[in-house]
């Protein structure tokens, strides 16, 4: 593939189909949104106005953001307000040539709350069929577990979310990484695998490459969320690299969370050359400055190596780290080429 002028990798960054496999919809909720439902909802707010809010959004570590992501997170009270945020995130997701969206959501942050699973998992799945029917994203949802809270806490929360079985893909593992390492949650991933769920974990994003290796050995992860330390050990890279195992890297995320200063001192170039399948996510966009294609388009010109052969690497993993079924994925390969002849040409 030639090198092609910045407008024009621009405009295929942006219009080439792709999957977005790590977006925590919790982490969609724009400043706005959260003053709109903290009205509704009578929620006392802590910040005057949305520039203020905003004006709070200066993180210097994970844990510095989850203290402020989960006090956003605090507006949703009804099955509506868990509509609204999602289907707020699917009209951004359409824009930016999304065609597939497993999103992440973190049933114990409202539950504990006193919020009812379901008025969580029904509202979040009615805009998922909804994005399908009017947006053309096909859609599905991933229960998450809040790893700074017990595997008890985990397992109870899985069982209220029975219920519902037929409503998520999988469940994934999030929040404070340091000190909380996969293994802490073998008994209720081992029950989520016999119910036949799908299986992620965040994993190295703070926390070390052994982290890495125990969510795959231990919990049996089939994606890597973040993973982006994995390459402080070789062994580890060799694994990841053999196996396919997908990592699903968040290029504004780690900056805004300083894993790593800037973008142009981002290893996904590193990932790419040792031949892993990284995807590229938004995370938590509304608190992370952007989007898909704007962290698309931000990582691309702050990193010179990457060019059209990446972007194209970058979209056709995300379809084959999703848990979409094979003919479905051959269908949005099929339409990212055709993109890309029409785009390179
Ligand atoms: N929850 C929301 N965003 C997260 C992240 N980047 N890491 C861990 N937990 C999260
Ligand atoms: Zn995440």
């Amino acid at each position: 593939m030639n090198e092609l002028p910045r407008e024009r990798l621009h405009a295929l960054l942006r219009q080439m189909p792709k999957a977005e496999l790590h977006m925590h919809v919790e982490g969609s909720l724009e400043p706005e949104l959260i003053f709109r439902l903290a009205r509704r909802n009578g929620v006392p707010l802590p910040h005057a106005s949305v520039e203020d809010l905003r004006a709070a959004y200066a993180f210097t570590s994970l844990q510095s953001f989850l203290d402020i992501y989960y006090a956003g997170a605090s507006v949703l009270r009804q099955q509506e307000d868990f509509f609204e945020m999602a289907w707020a995130y699917f009209e951004r997701a359409a824009a930016d040539n999304v065609v597939h969206a497993e999103i992440f959501f973190d049933p114990q942050t409202h539950t504990e709350r006193g919020v009812d699973m379901e008025a969580v998992i029904v509202g979040l799945a009615h805009a998922c069929r909804r994005a399908h029917a009017e947006l053309g994203i096909s859609a599905s949802l991933i229960l998450c577990f809040l790893r700074h809270l017990s595997e008890d806490a985990a397992m109870a929360t899985l069982e209220q979310a029975l219920p519902y079985r037929d409503q998520f893909i999988g469940v994934g593992l999030d929040s404070s990484e340091r000190g909380h390492p996969p293994e802490k949650f073998a008994r209720v991933f081992a029950r989520c695998r016999e119910l036949g769920l799908h299986v992620v974990a965040h994993a190295g994003e703070e926390g070390p490459p052994a982290y890495i290796w125990s969510a795959l050995d231990v919990l049996k992860a089939e994606r890597i969320d973040h993973g982006v330390r994995c390459l402080e050990d070789p062994a580890l890279v060799r694994r990841l690299a053999a196996e396919r195992v997908p990592l699903t890297v968040c290029p504004m995320s780690n900056v805004k969370l300083r894993v790593f200063d800037t973008l142009a001192e981002h290893k996904l170039p590193a990932l790419l050359d040792a031949g892993l399948c990284v995807t590229l996510n938004s995370d938590d966009p509304a608190y992370f400055g952007g989007y898909l294609n704007d962290n698309f388009v931000a990582a691309f010109d702050a990193l010179p190596q990457l060019a059209a052969a990446q972007a194209y690497a970058l979209a056709r993993n995300s379809f084959e780290a999703s848990f979409a079924p094979p003919a479905v994925k051959a269908g949005w390969v099929a339409a990212l080429d055709q993109t890309f002849a029409r785009l390179t040409a």
